[in-house]
């Protein structure tokens, strides 16, 4: 696949008009004022404030985000208004995002500074996909998709509740009105939605009625005589979005559990958390320390893309962790690359990738070593929103949000439906805790539980690996994370290195394995490979810690909605996404060794997918982490021998 570039957008500011698009010939907003317009047109056309009135969520789908006007405006009238629904969320499309320097220069004089401070401050770098920022302590959610309309819009999850549609003059900008794109807006419009523009282009207005809409004119501003109005009332019969669940339970307390309890705890559902160990993030998110970051592929394939969403994604709920105290550093992370070619080759591979300094840059073994602190054998990636934290403090602070509740040392041995709900029990048949949905996220133990509930044949192809980390208390010069073959860290007065990686043993039971010294000698050889950092004496204690990473066949992670126990009878499985699904049960496991990158994006995504709120992934990464993904495959390879 190749690569998406976004090319940030080219504004001119005149001292006396609005700020303009050369390349579109078009400004950004009416000379009567970019809040004026979002009131007028977008916020009262499509019946904003009262249409939110007391509902937990309204969802908001705009094209075009530009310099983020209606986005402050549909905020500040949110803020402001007694009646507000509990949760907005305001998933906007746009091709050539601002520079951060432009959108500061063009809310210099805003009405708005305070929103406007904070919209600047969470301003994502130009990487291409969903970009989730969350305002108000996530009351207020946007999702910025980055990238073209046309190609965007299909791959978005959401059912809107109101859309704004803001390109530039459909002469000047065809691509943003096109019959395609409106008839897409009619597939993700939620039942009653309403849209509004300040346009009343006649082919516009066509292309609205075939996407499902009742279009009406009303009245203009600021020169505009007339706009459009519309009232989503189709033919056809349009997919209501699911039900929220009132409760769910989430089994396991490592990092996915508490991914998954987080984001479900902010989407308003109470949560109940079941951990085997007495206490959280004992088994494999137990470390001291951990690293996170992106990842770069010539080809930019979904494997690559996920780990850009979620690296991005993690790096903004990490430096808020780290703001509260937990330990770790969202200062950046260099990863050496030993390929031929050098520094030179991997900057050609980033040229073509065209993406963002600010989420990958190229630094040579000199400058890499500069920043390091110690001298580097290799040219290196910089990823600026790269860190490292400790995974077990992350747990506790994800579990300590409001209106999440632990139940730990408790071992769920079985999972059963009754009725609408899902209950969870113990060895001893009692229940230990009941809701309308539950989230296996207790990693490897996920399959056995399924097996409880019915679920035959939807096995994983789940293997575990043996890992042991190394760490000694010294002060160290080492400024910063550093990874390649294994990965060293600077922790407060202390260094960790690791990790080693082996396959499970027969007879290998996953918690009681104590550190080996080969295992350390491993690790700290490692280290001086890496950053010629030489061993610690040999009096010196060295701390160790084993664990067991669960991966799947193909490395990907397990994210989603279960399918089906019992399939409709011809049931075509040509597509993950077309498999029907058992109510209420979702998965988060499989996060391998980068549970620390992975793991709050997919608690969003499940979460999401749990409470019918916009994903914030694009359809084809949810279906590359589809729990249902092996039915596909296995259907595919059966047709094939059977074609053989
Ligand atoms: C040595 C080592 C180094 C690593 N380094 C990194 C790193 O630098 N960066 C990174 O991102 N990742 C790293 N990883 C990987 C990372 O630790 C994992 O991806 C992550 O911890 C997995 O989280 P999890 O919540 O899925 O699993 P776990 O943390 O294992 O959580 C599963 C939970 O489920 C509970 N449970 C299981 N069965 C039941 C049951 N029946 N009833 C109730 N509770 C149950 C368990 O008690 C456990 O708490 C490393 C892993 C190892 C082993
Ligand atoms: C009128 S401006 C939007 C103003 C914005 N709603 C605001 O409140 O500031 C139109 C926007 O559409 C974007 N755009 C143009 N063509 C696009 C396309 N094909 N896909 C996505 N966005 C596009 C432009 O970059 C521009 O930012």
């Amino acid at each position: 696949m190749k690569p998406t570039r976004i090319t940030p957008a080219r504004i001119t500011f005149a001292a006396d008009g609005p700020p303009s698009a050369p390349d579109f010939g078009d400004v950004y907003h009416p000379a009567a004022g970019a809040l004026a317009q979002a009131r007028h047109v977008f916020l009262a056309g499509n019946g904003l404030p009262g249409r939110w009135a007391a509902r937990p969520r309204f969802v908001v789908l705009e094209t075009g985000f530009g310099l983020g006007n209606n986005f402050l405006a549909t905020w500040d009238a949110w803020r402001s208004d007694a009646q507000r629904c509990e949760r907005l969320v305001f998933v906007s499309i746009e091709a050539h995002p601002p520079r951060r320097e432009d959108l500061v220069r063009a809310h210099a004089g805003s009405p708005l500074p305070a929103l406007a401070a904070e919209l600047i401050a969470a301003w994502p770098p130009p990487a291409p996909g969903l970009h989730l920022r969350d305002f108000d302590d996530g009351r207020v959610r946007l999702l910025l998709a980055l990238g073209d309309v046309e190609r965007l819009l299909p791959a978005l999850r959401l059912h809107a509740d109101a859309v704004f549609l803001d390109g530039f003059a459909p002469a000047r900008n065809p691509a943003m009105w096109s019959p395609r794109v409106l008839k897409a807006v009619g597939r993700r419009a939620a039942p009653g939605a309403s849209a509004a523009t300040w346009s009343v282009a006649v082919a516009l207005r066509q292309g609205l009625a075939t996407a499902g809409f009742e279009v009406q004119r009303a009245a203009g501003i600021g020169g505009k005589r007339e706009i459009t109005v519309a009232r989503f009332a189709p033919r056809w019969r349009c997919e209501p979005p699911p039900t929220p669940p009132r409760d769910a339970i989430v089994v396991g307390a490592g990092l996915a559990g508490a991914a998954v309890a987080r984001a479900l705890a902010r989407a308003g559902i109470e949560v109940t958390v079941v951990d085997r160990q007495p206490v959280p993030a004992a088994e494999a998110s137990g470390n001291p320390a951990g690293l996170f970051h992106g990842t770069l592929h010539p080809d930019d394939g979904p494997h690559a893309r996920l780990f850009r969403a979620a690296a991005l994604h993690a790096a903004q709920v990490y430096r808020a962790a780290v703001a509260a105290g937990v330990p770790g550093a969202v200062s950046g992370l260099l990863r050496l690359d030993q390929r031929a070619g050098g520094a030179d080759a991997m900057r050609a591979l980033l040229a073509s990738s065209g993406l963002p300094g600010a989420y990958v840059d190229v630094l040579d073994a000199a400058e890499a070593s500069r920043r390091a602190g110690v001298a580097l054998p290799a040219p290196a990636w910089w990823y600026p929103d790269g860190g490292w934290l400790s995974p077990a403090d992350w747990v506790h602070h994800a579990l300590a949000a409001p209106g999440v509740r632990l139940l730990a040392g408790r071992a769920v041995v079985s999972l059963q439906r009754a009725g609408a709900r899902w209950r969870v029990a113990d060895a001893d048949g009692a229940v230990i805790a009941d809701a309308d949905a539950v989230v296996l996220a207790n990693a490897g133990g996920a399959q056995a539980l399924l097996a409880t509930a019915g679920a035959a044949g939807s096995a994983w192809p789940l293997r575990h690996t043996r890992g042991q980390v190394t760490w000694w208390p010294c002060s160290t010069p080492l400024r910063l994370p550093v990874a390649g073959d294994g990965y060293a860290l600077p922790l407060p007065g202390a260094l960790l290195c690791g990790a080693t990686r082996e396959p499970q043993e027969p007879g290998e039971s996953a918690n009681d394995e104590p550190a080996r010294d080969a295992d350390h000698r491993h690790n700290l050889q490692r280290l001086q490979r890496l950053t010629g950092l030489a061993p610690p004496d040999v009096s010196t204690p060295l701390g160790g810690r084993v664990a067991w990473r669960c991966h799947s066949d193909d490395r990907l992670p397990i994210a989603g909605a279960l399918p089906a126990f019992t399939l409709p009878a011809g049931q075509r499985l040509e597509q993950a996404r077309r498999v029907p699904r058992e109510p209420g049960l979702y998965a988060l496991t499989a996060l391998g060794a980068r549970g620390l990158t992975l793991a709050p994006l997919l608690g969003e995504l499940v979460a999401a997918m749990a409470t019918g709120a916009p994903w914030p992934l694009e359809q084809d990464l949810a279906d590359a982490v589809d729990p249902a993904r092996w039915l596909v495959r296995a259907a595919r390879a059966g047709a094939a021998a059977t074609a053989g």
